[in-house]
């Protein structure tokens, strides 16, 4: 199978696949889908949507992917537009990934805010693109290393993702056991438990699990969301989008985070437009606001 761009609409832009996509498939699945999550599919990206959407197609009898663009084009394929988000959109994860991050977080953010939780603070994280937990499990995480009784203090953690798929895995919180190895020994061991009904499978302690609210939520639409948070982890999220989705995304996180607060993003991203203004690096994909006199310079 060869992908190779083709201006004329009409003819196969995947050449000996199971299925015909044609350029003129190609966009209108990328204009569905940017209109959906804000997610750019460039040309380049045909093979990937021929290969995770054949599936799709195989699943429904489809004979091509013009059949496919006329069902999730319609009033009726609203469900199969969603499974072709779900199919279209990337959930790779692992606890701990980037972990700089997570120190970061447990020495710079967290000491003040434990203590002030202590005596009643408010504590608010925020995972943007949570995928299937990992990321805001790897939060509580490491609010319950400083803190174990963590859940009773007010400390929430938001976790949030466009793919109800993924929100499902969350909640569960269900993982196999070599997902776990990066989670630090100790933790590892006192916050998570064989699963009786699954066996190879972990699940992580419910004085974890209340800590995280998993909320489904599409970056590109409204955020319904009040007051700030101390930390917000928006990361490996951003690369899919265009620089103008990017940089309107930065600027509507800035109000939210707190003055002393951090915005962490994926490895290969930066921050760009209006916030680059309001923001100050403090380490590795790791920003403060700028507050006070540095702002106004
Ligand atoms: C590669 S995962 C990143 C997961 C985690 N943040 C990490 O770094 O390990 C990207 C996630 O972004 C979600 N996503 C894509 N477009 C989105 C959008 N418009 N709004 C919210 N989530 C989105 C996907 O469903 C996916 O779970």
């Amino acid at each position: 199978m060869s992908a190779t761009l083709n201006a004329a609409g009409g003819r196969s832009l995947i050449e000996g696949g199971e299925y015909r996509l044609t350029a003129e498939d190609f966009r209108q699945i990328s204009a569905m889908i940017y209109a959906d999550a804000g997610i750019a599919m460039p040309d380049h990206k045909a093979t990937l949507v021929y290969s995770r959407l054949a599936k799709r197609l195989r699943a429904l009898g489809l004979k091509n992917f013009s059949e496919y663009c006329e069902l999730v084009g319609s009033p009726t394929g609203g469900d199969e537009r969603q499974e072709m988000l779900a199919a279209l959109t990337t959930n790779v994860t692992r606890f701990y990934r980037e972990p700089h991050h997570f120190e970061h977080l447990r020495t710079q953010i967290l000491p003040p805010l434990i203590a002030s939780a202590r005596k009643g603070g408010r504590v608010r994280l925020w995972s943007a693109a949570s995928s299937s937990g990992q990321e805001p499990y790897s939060m509580a995480l490491t609010v319950l290393s400083l803190l174990p009784d963590a859940a009773q203090h007010d400390v929430r953690i938001l976790a949030t993702d466009i793919d109800p798929n993924m929100i499902a895995i969350g909640k569960a919180g269900l993982y196999e056991k070599s997902a776990i190895e990066p989670v630090p020994p100790d933790l590892r061991q006192r916050w998570f438990a064989p699963a009786d009904e699954n066996r190879g499978m972990v699940k992580i302690a419910d004085a974890a699990r209340v800590l995280v609210e998993f909320r489904r939520l599409n970056l590109i639409g409204d955020w319904p969301m009040q007051g700030r948070f101390q930390a917000i982890f928006c990361r490996n999220v951003a690369i899919y989008f265009d620089d103008p989705t990017q940089a309107a995304i930065w600027s509507r996180m800035v109000p939210l985070l707190d003055p002393a607060g951090a915005l962490y993003i994926g490895h290969s991203e930066r921050v760009s437009g209006p916030a680059e203004r309001l923001l100050r690096s403090d380490g590795i994909t790791t920003y403060r606001p700028l507050v006070g006199k540095e702002a106004r310079r």
